[in-house]
């Protein structure tokens, strides 16, 4: 709750906004970021803290408003998710931190401890969605849209009882139409899933739920080496009762980039993802760093090849959401000014990965800047995979002030295009997304 993370206490408004630069023409939508805000004191671990969006509305050239806001959850009115005389868990209660997506014309704040929380574009918060009862699990904060069907794959996952990893689709209409339960070794933490064009990707790593910690009110989670590591593909046609199991080395992940396969008869498919060696071995706040890493899955021998392909340490990798679950040429990250900076305020620009060439280029933002994760934004609905902009909100430490900021996907030494100087500080947080107007 210090420094660059400190939360922020007032939720305040500003409109028409001063530019410096020039918003680019087309560029109309919200961008919105979620990250966690304590309203009521510290909290035991960064993760833990109540859900706060972040909005900049950019219309027709103007910075039309900015606005922050809780989000109105049964947390924040102090309401515990677990009932600790049954061990049940209430999925209407949650902190709704870590992402913000939309599917349907329903904007969802997500945590993957419960339902989702729905907001208004305004970012007032409507409340719990179960999509019509058809939910009994929690959403996990990462849920991936193929582009092909206009579907939602996502998961759940419990830590109490079987089914530990719960997996569902909402049809492109915004109906739950698929659940199904994937058998796992135990109840661990699975933050991120994959989709390619025919697999769903789950991902059983050996960060384990523990009771005894839970009770005690820390992150209930310990690096459990003895659990195994492996990864699952599931057919997304149905064909497969369970996903098929590849034993890899231990590891964790956080965040995936992308997966694809080489389609309906194909032999491989690939995995993109940051890889931390281990995860929170030894205390919650031990952090291998996280490397972008490839693994190829063969479907004729059951081998697993990898490797990891860059060697500075990135956070919050995304790609044109236009090529999830098919190839992508480019990823872009968070990654810090100087490699050898490991610290929580180690001061981050935006890395540029295309993987066709094996470059690596940077967007620096300054000796004292913290770079929000980057959001791409097609230039149209049909312009080129980085033919277009990213979008984030950058913190200066130096004067503790931020800036929305919108950067030349495709040309990353260039300067902004536009920054828009924020009414006050947006603390570091987790993840965005652009909603533009439709
Ligand atoms: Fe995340």
């Amino acid at each position: 709750m210090r420094g660059s993370y400190a939360p922020v206490t007032e939720e305040v408004e500003a409109f028409d906004l001063r530019v410096v630069g020039a918003l680019p023409d087309g560029l109309n939508g919200t961008h919105v970021r979620n990250g966690a805000n304590p309203k009521h004191g510290p909290t035991s671990h960064w993760f833990a803290g109540d859900g706060m969006l972040h909005g900049l509305r950019v219309s027709d050239g103007r910075a039309e408003w900015y606005r922050n806001r809780w989000v109105r959850t049964k947390a924040l009115d102090g309401v515990n998710r677990m009932d600790m005389s049954t061990g049940t868990f209430d999925r209407t209660v949650g902190l709704a931190n870590t992402h913000v997506v939309r599917h349907a014309g329903r904007i969802l704040a997500l945590e993957e401890g419960s339902f989702p929380n729905e907001v208004s574009p305004e970012l007032d918060t409507i409340g719990p969605c179960d999509f019509d009862g058809r939910l009994r699990t929690p959403f996990t904060a990462h849920p991936h849209t193929c582009p092909e069907t206009g579907e939602m794959h996502f998961f759940g996952y419990e830590l109490v009882q079987a089914p530990f990893v719960t997996y569902h689709v909402v049809d492109r209409d915004g109906t739950l139409v698929h659940t199904q339960p994937i058998e796992v070794g135990g109840p661990t933490m699975v933050h991120d899933f994959a989709i390619s064009r025919n697999y769903a990707i789950f991902l059983d790593l050996p960060l384990v739920f523990d009771l005894d910690l839970a009770i005690s009110g820390g992150m209930p989670f310990e690096w459990r080496p003895s659990y195994g590591a492996r990864i699952g593909l599931l057919r997304r046609d149905g064909s497969g009762a369970a996903p098929r199991w590849f034993d890899v080395p231990l590891c964790y992940v956080f965040h995936i980039m992308n997966a694809w396969d080489d389609g309906a008869d194909g032999r491989y498919v690939w995995l993109d993802a940051g890889r931390h060696a281990s995860m929170w071995d030894g205390g919650p706040h031990k952090f291998e760093p996280s490397l972008m890493h490839r693994w190829r899955f063969d479907l004729h021998t059951g081998e697993v090849h990898e490797e990891t392909f860059d060697d500075v340490s990135h956070a919050f990798p995304r790609i044109d959401d236009r090529r999830a679950g098919l190839s992508n040429r480019f990823g872009w990250a968070v990654a810090p000014r100087d490699p050898s900076d490991t610290s929580m305020e180690a001061p981050t620009g935006i890395v540029k990965y295309d993987l066709a060439t094996g470059s690596r280029t940077f967007h620096d933002f300054g000796a004292t800047s913290l770079s929000g994760e980057p959001v791409f934004v097609p230039r149209s609905t049909d312009a080129g995979e980085d033919d277009g902009y990213l979008v984030t909100y950058v913190l200066d430490k130096a004067t503790e002030s931020s800036t929305f900021v919108v950067l030349d996907a495709a040309d990353m030494s260039s300067p902004p295009l536009a920054v828009v100087p924020l009414p006050q500080r947006v603390p570091l947080g987790f993840h965005g997304s652009w909603f533009a107007d439709e």
